[in-house]
């Protein structure tokens, strides 16, 4: 397929790299280069291709991802997935000029404000809401610590798709719990509901001391990213977000 165009003010006004007579200016400057030659006309049309930041620099920099990006982020504790409330968020974790991007980068789902792991960010409303919808049974593995040791009870509870939260409508799809030790579980969940491992294991008489996200789907949190670090992802780990489920 022949990738996308735009005018290189456009592309790069897109990004967050100013108006497009910042740009303009940029590129008089001989501040833009497009495989190694200056690119001083800032109404040129580009391809819009996912090696730019191979092909492209701007100010001696490669420039930034195009949009269509999908981040892998491992969340810390004590960051809120949103972009407006007081502390720390998400979006702090990124470079700073990222906060300016159209589309918007935004977080697929989230996960509380105390609760760590894997979170999805990305500019791609298709993707975000493919990723999201019920009817994709995306899995998503947890991993939480209790304050209570498990009673025995709680596998059969979760997994009979009975189990109606107090304020829900409606019950919970069946969910998977794997015991850890007497107070450690891992759980697979299907649905993205508010707070949902939380209540779900106050719903069986016990408390969430921590709960971290390992897994979406077929991807987990590579072993070399710290808490805080996060990563661009290529197309064909993006698709590993669905692997096994419905097409
Ligand atoms: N369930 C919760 O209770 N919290 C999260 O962040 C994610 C799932």
């Amino acid at each position: 397929m022949k990738a996308p165009t735009m005018r290189l003010d456009k592309l790069l006004g897109s990004m967050g790299y100013g108006s497009r007579r910042d740009i303009a200016a940029l590129a008089r400057l001989g501040a833009i280069t497009l495989d190694g030659r200056d690119l001083t006309d800032a109404s040129a049309r580009i391809a819009v291709t996912p090696d730019l930041p191979d092909r492209m620099t701007v100010d001696g920099e490669p420039v930034d991802p195009p949009p269509g990006v999908v981040i892998l982020l491992n969340k810390p504790r004590g960051v809120t997935c949103s972009h407006k409330e007081a502390g720390p968020l998400v979006y702090d974790l990124l470079p700073t000029r990222w906060r300016a991007r159209d589309p918007a980068i935004s977080t697929v789902g989230r996960l509380d404000k105390e609760t760590s792991g894997l979170l999805l960010m990305t500019d791609d409303g298709d993707l975000l809401h493919r990723i999201i919808s019920p009817k994709r049974h995306v899995a998503k593995v947890y991993r939480a610590i209790l304050a209570r040791p498990l009673n025995g009870t709680e596998g059969a509870l979760f997994a009979s798709g009975q189990l109606m939260l107090e304020g829900d409508d409606k019950p919970l799809k069946p969910a998977e719990l794997e015991v850890i030790s007497p107070t450690e579980a891992r759980l697979t969940v299907t649905e993205g509901r508010y707070h949902m491992v939380r209540r779900m294991f106050a719903a069986a008489g016990n408390h969430v001391e921590a709960l971290h996200r390992e897994r979406l789907g077929g991807l987990c949190i590579p072993a070399d990213l710290q808490p805080g670090q996060w990563r661009l992802l290529g197309a064909e780990v993006v698709d590993r977000i669905f692997a096994g489920g419905p097409p």
